[in-house]
């Protein structure tokens, strides 16, 4: 491949994909509103833009085969906070995407698109649209504009559904929810290889034996993740008797179900990992 751009560079997922993806074409091109958090690979080259200003990402994705799209506020915010990053951001990547004919966008969505469903209900990548934040509902309104773009543009995409993304497995609820760095490397490198793959939903999870989540329909994209959360169980299972009234319990999107729209849904993820 000749180019790649990724935004969100400077993010704690963007940085980890840096040398995965710059192994995987000519060029790398990564962006954010931050400062690398590393030196640039031989490959590589850095363009500080902010996603809200088309005029500053356009030009980025000249000569591009796709876009990995990780830049956003990733935390619940009054919406006013989140429309230039989140919404616009989302939409300047797609359309310049268009412009400047790419083959797909490979974007990292949420759980928090389908939030607000029950842990317990066995929910696949065709689930509709439930989210549970204003951050959740920028995802579903990204998810909607991949499947619009490739409908009336046929510019591909695949949406990741990330669930909870960190080294390892930090509370009891991430004994479902982990994504290991692994996989996630894994699951992005999928996205961009799988030949064709139109509009794609996929859930960004480990091999977890309690996921409440499938990706049975998308096994055409060969992801087998490697790693498993249940290798934590005994240190992060809770000693206090569970609440089935607590949607922070009982939903996927976790501490963000119960969370006021507008307010931090990260500082409840934190508390719960007693942080
Ligand atoms: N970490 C997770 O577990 C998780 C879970 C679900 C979804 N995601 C999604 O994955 C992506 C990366 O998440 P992360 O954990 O690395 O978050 P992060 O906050 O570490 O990284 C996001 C990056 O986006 C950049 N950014 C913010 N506003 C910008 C703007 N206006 N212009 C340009 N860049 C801007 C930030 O500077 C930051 O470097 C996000 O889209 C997030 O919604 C992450």
């Amino acid at each position: 491949m000749k180019k790649i751009v990724l935004t969100g560079a400077a993010g704690n997922l963007g940085h980890e994909l840096r040398a995965t993806l710059a192994s995987m074409a000519a060029e790398l091109v990564s962006t954010d509103i931050a400062e690398p958090r590393s030196e640039l690979l031989a490959n590589e080259t850095w363009v500080k833009a902010d996603l809200a200003e088309m005029d500053q990402i356009a030009p980025l994705l000249e000569g591009a085969e796709m876009v990995v799209h990780f830049g956003a506020i990733v935390d619940e915010k009054p919406f006013e906070e989140l429309l230039g990053p989140n919404y616009i951001g989302a939409y300047n990547i797609w359309e310049a995407a268009h412009r400047h004919g790419l083959r797909r966008v490979v974007y990292a969505s949420s759980i928090h698109a389908v939030g607000l469903c029950e842990n317990n209900r066995g929910i696949d990548t065709d689930e509709p649209h439930r989210p549970d934040t204003f951050y959740g509902l920028a995802k579903c309104f990204a998810e909607d504009m991949g499947r619009m773009y490739w409908e009336k543009r046929g510019l591909e995409a695949v949406c990741l559904r990330i669930f909870s993304c960190t080294p390892e497995p930090q509370n009891a609820r991430a004994l479902g929810s982990w994504l290991s760095y692994r996989d996630l490397r894994q699951l992005v490198t999928r996205a961009i290889e799988t030949p064709t793959v139109g509009f794609t939903v996929a859930y960004g999870v480990s091999a977890n034996d309690r996921a409440p989540v499938s990706n049975a329909r998308v096994g055409f994209l060969g992801y087998k993740p490697q790693d498993n959360a249940e290798d934590w169980a005994e240190t992060l299972l809770p000693q206090a008797r569970p609440d089935p009234a607590d949607l922070a319990q009982t939903r996927v999107g976790g501490p963000f179900a119960t969370v006021a729209l507008g307010e931090s849904g990260v500082a409840g993820i934190k508390a719960l990992s007693g942080k």
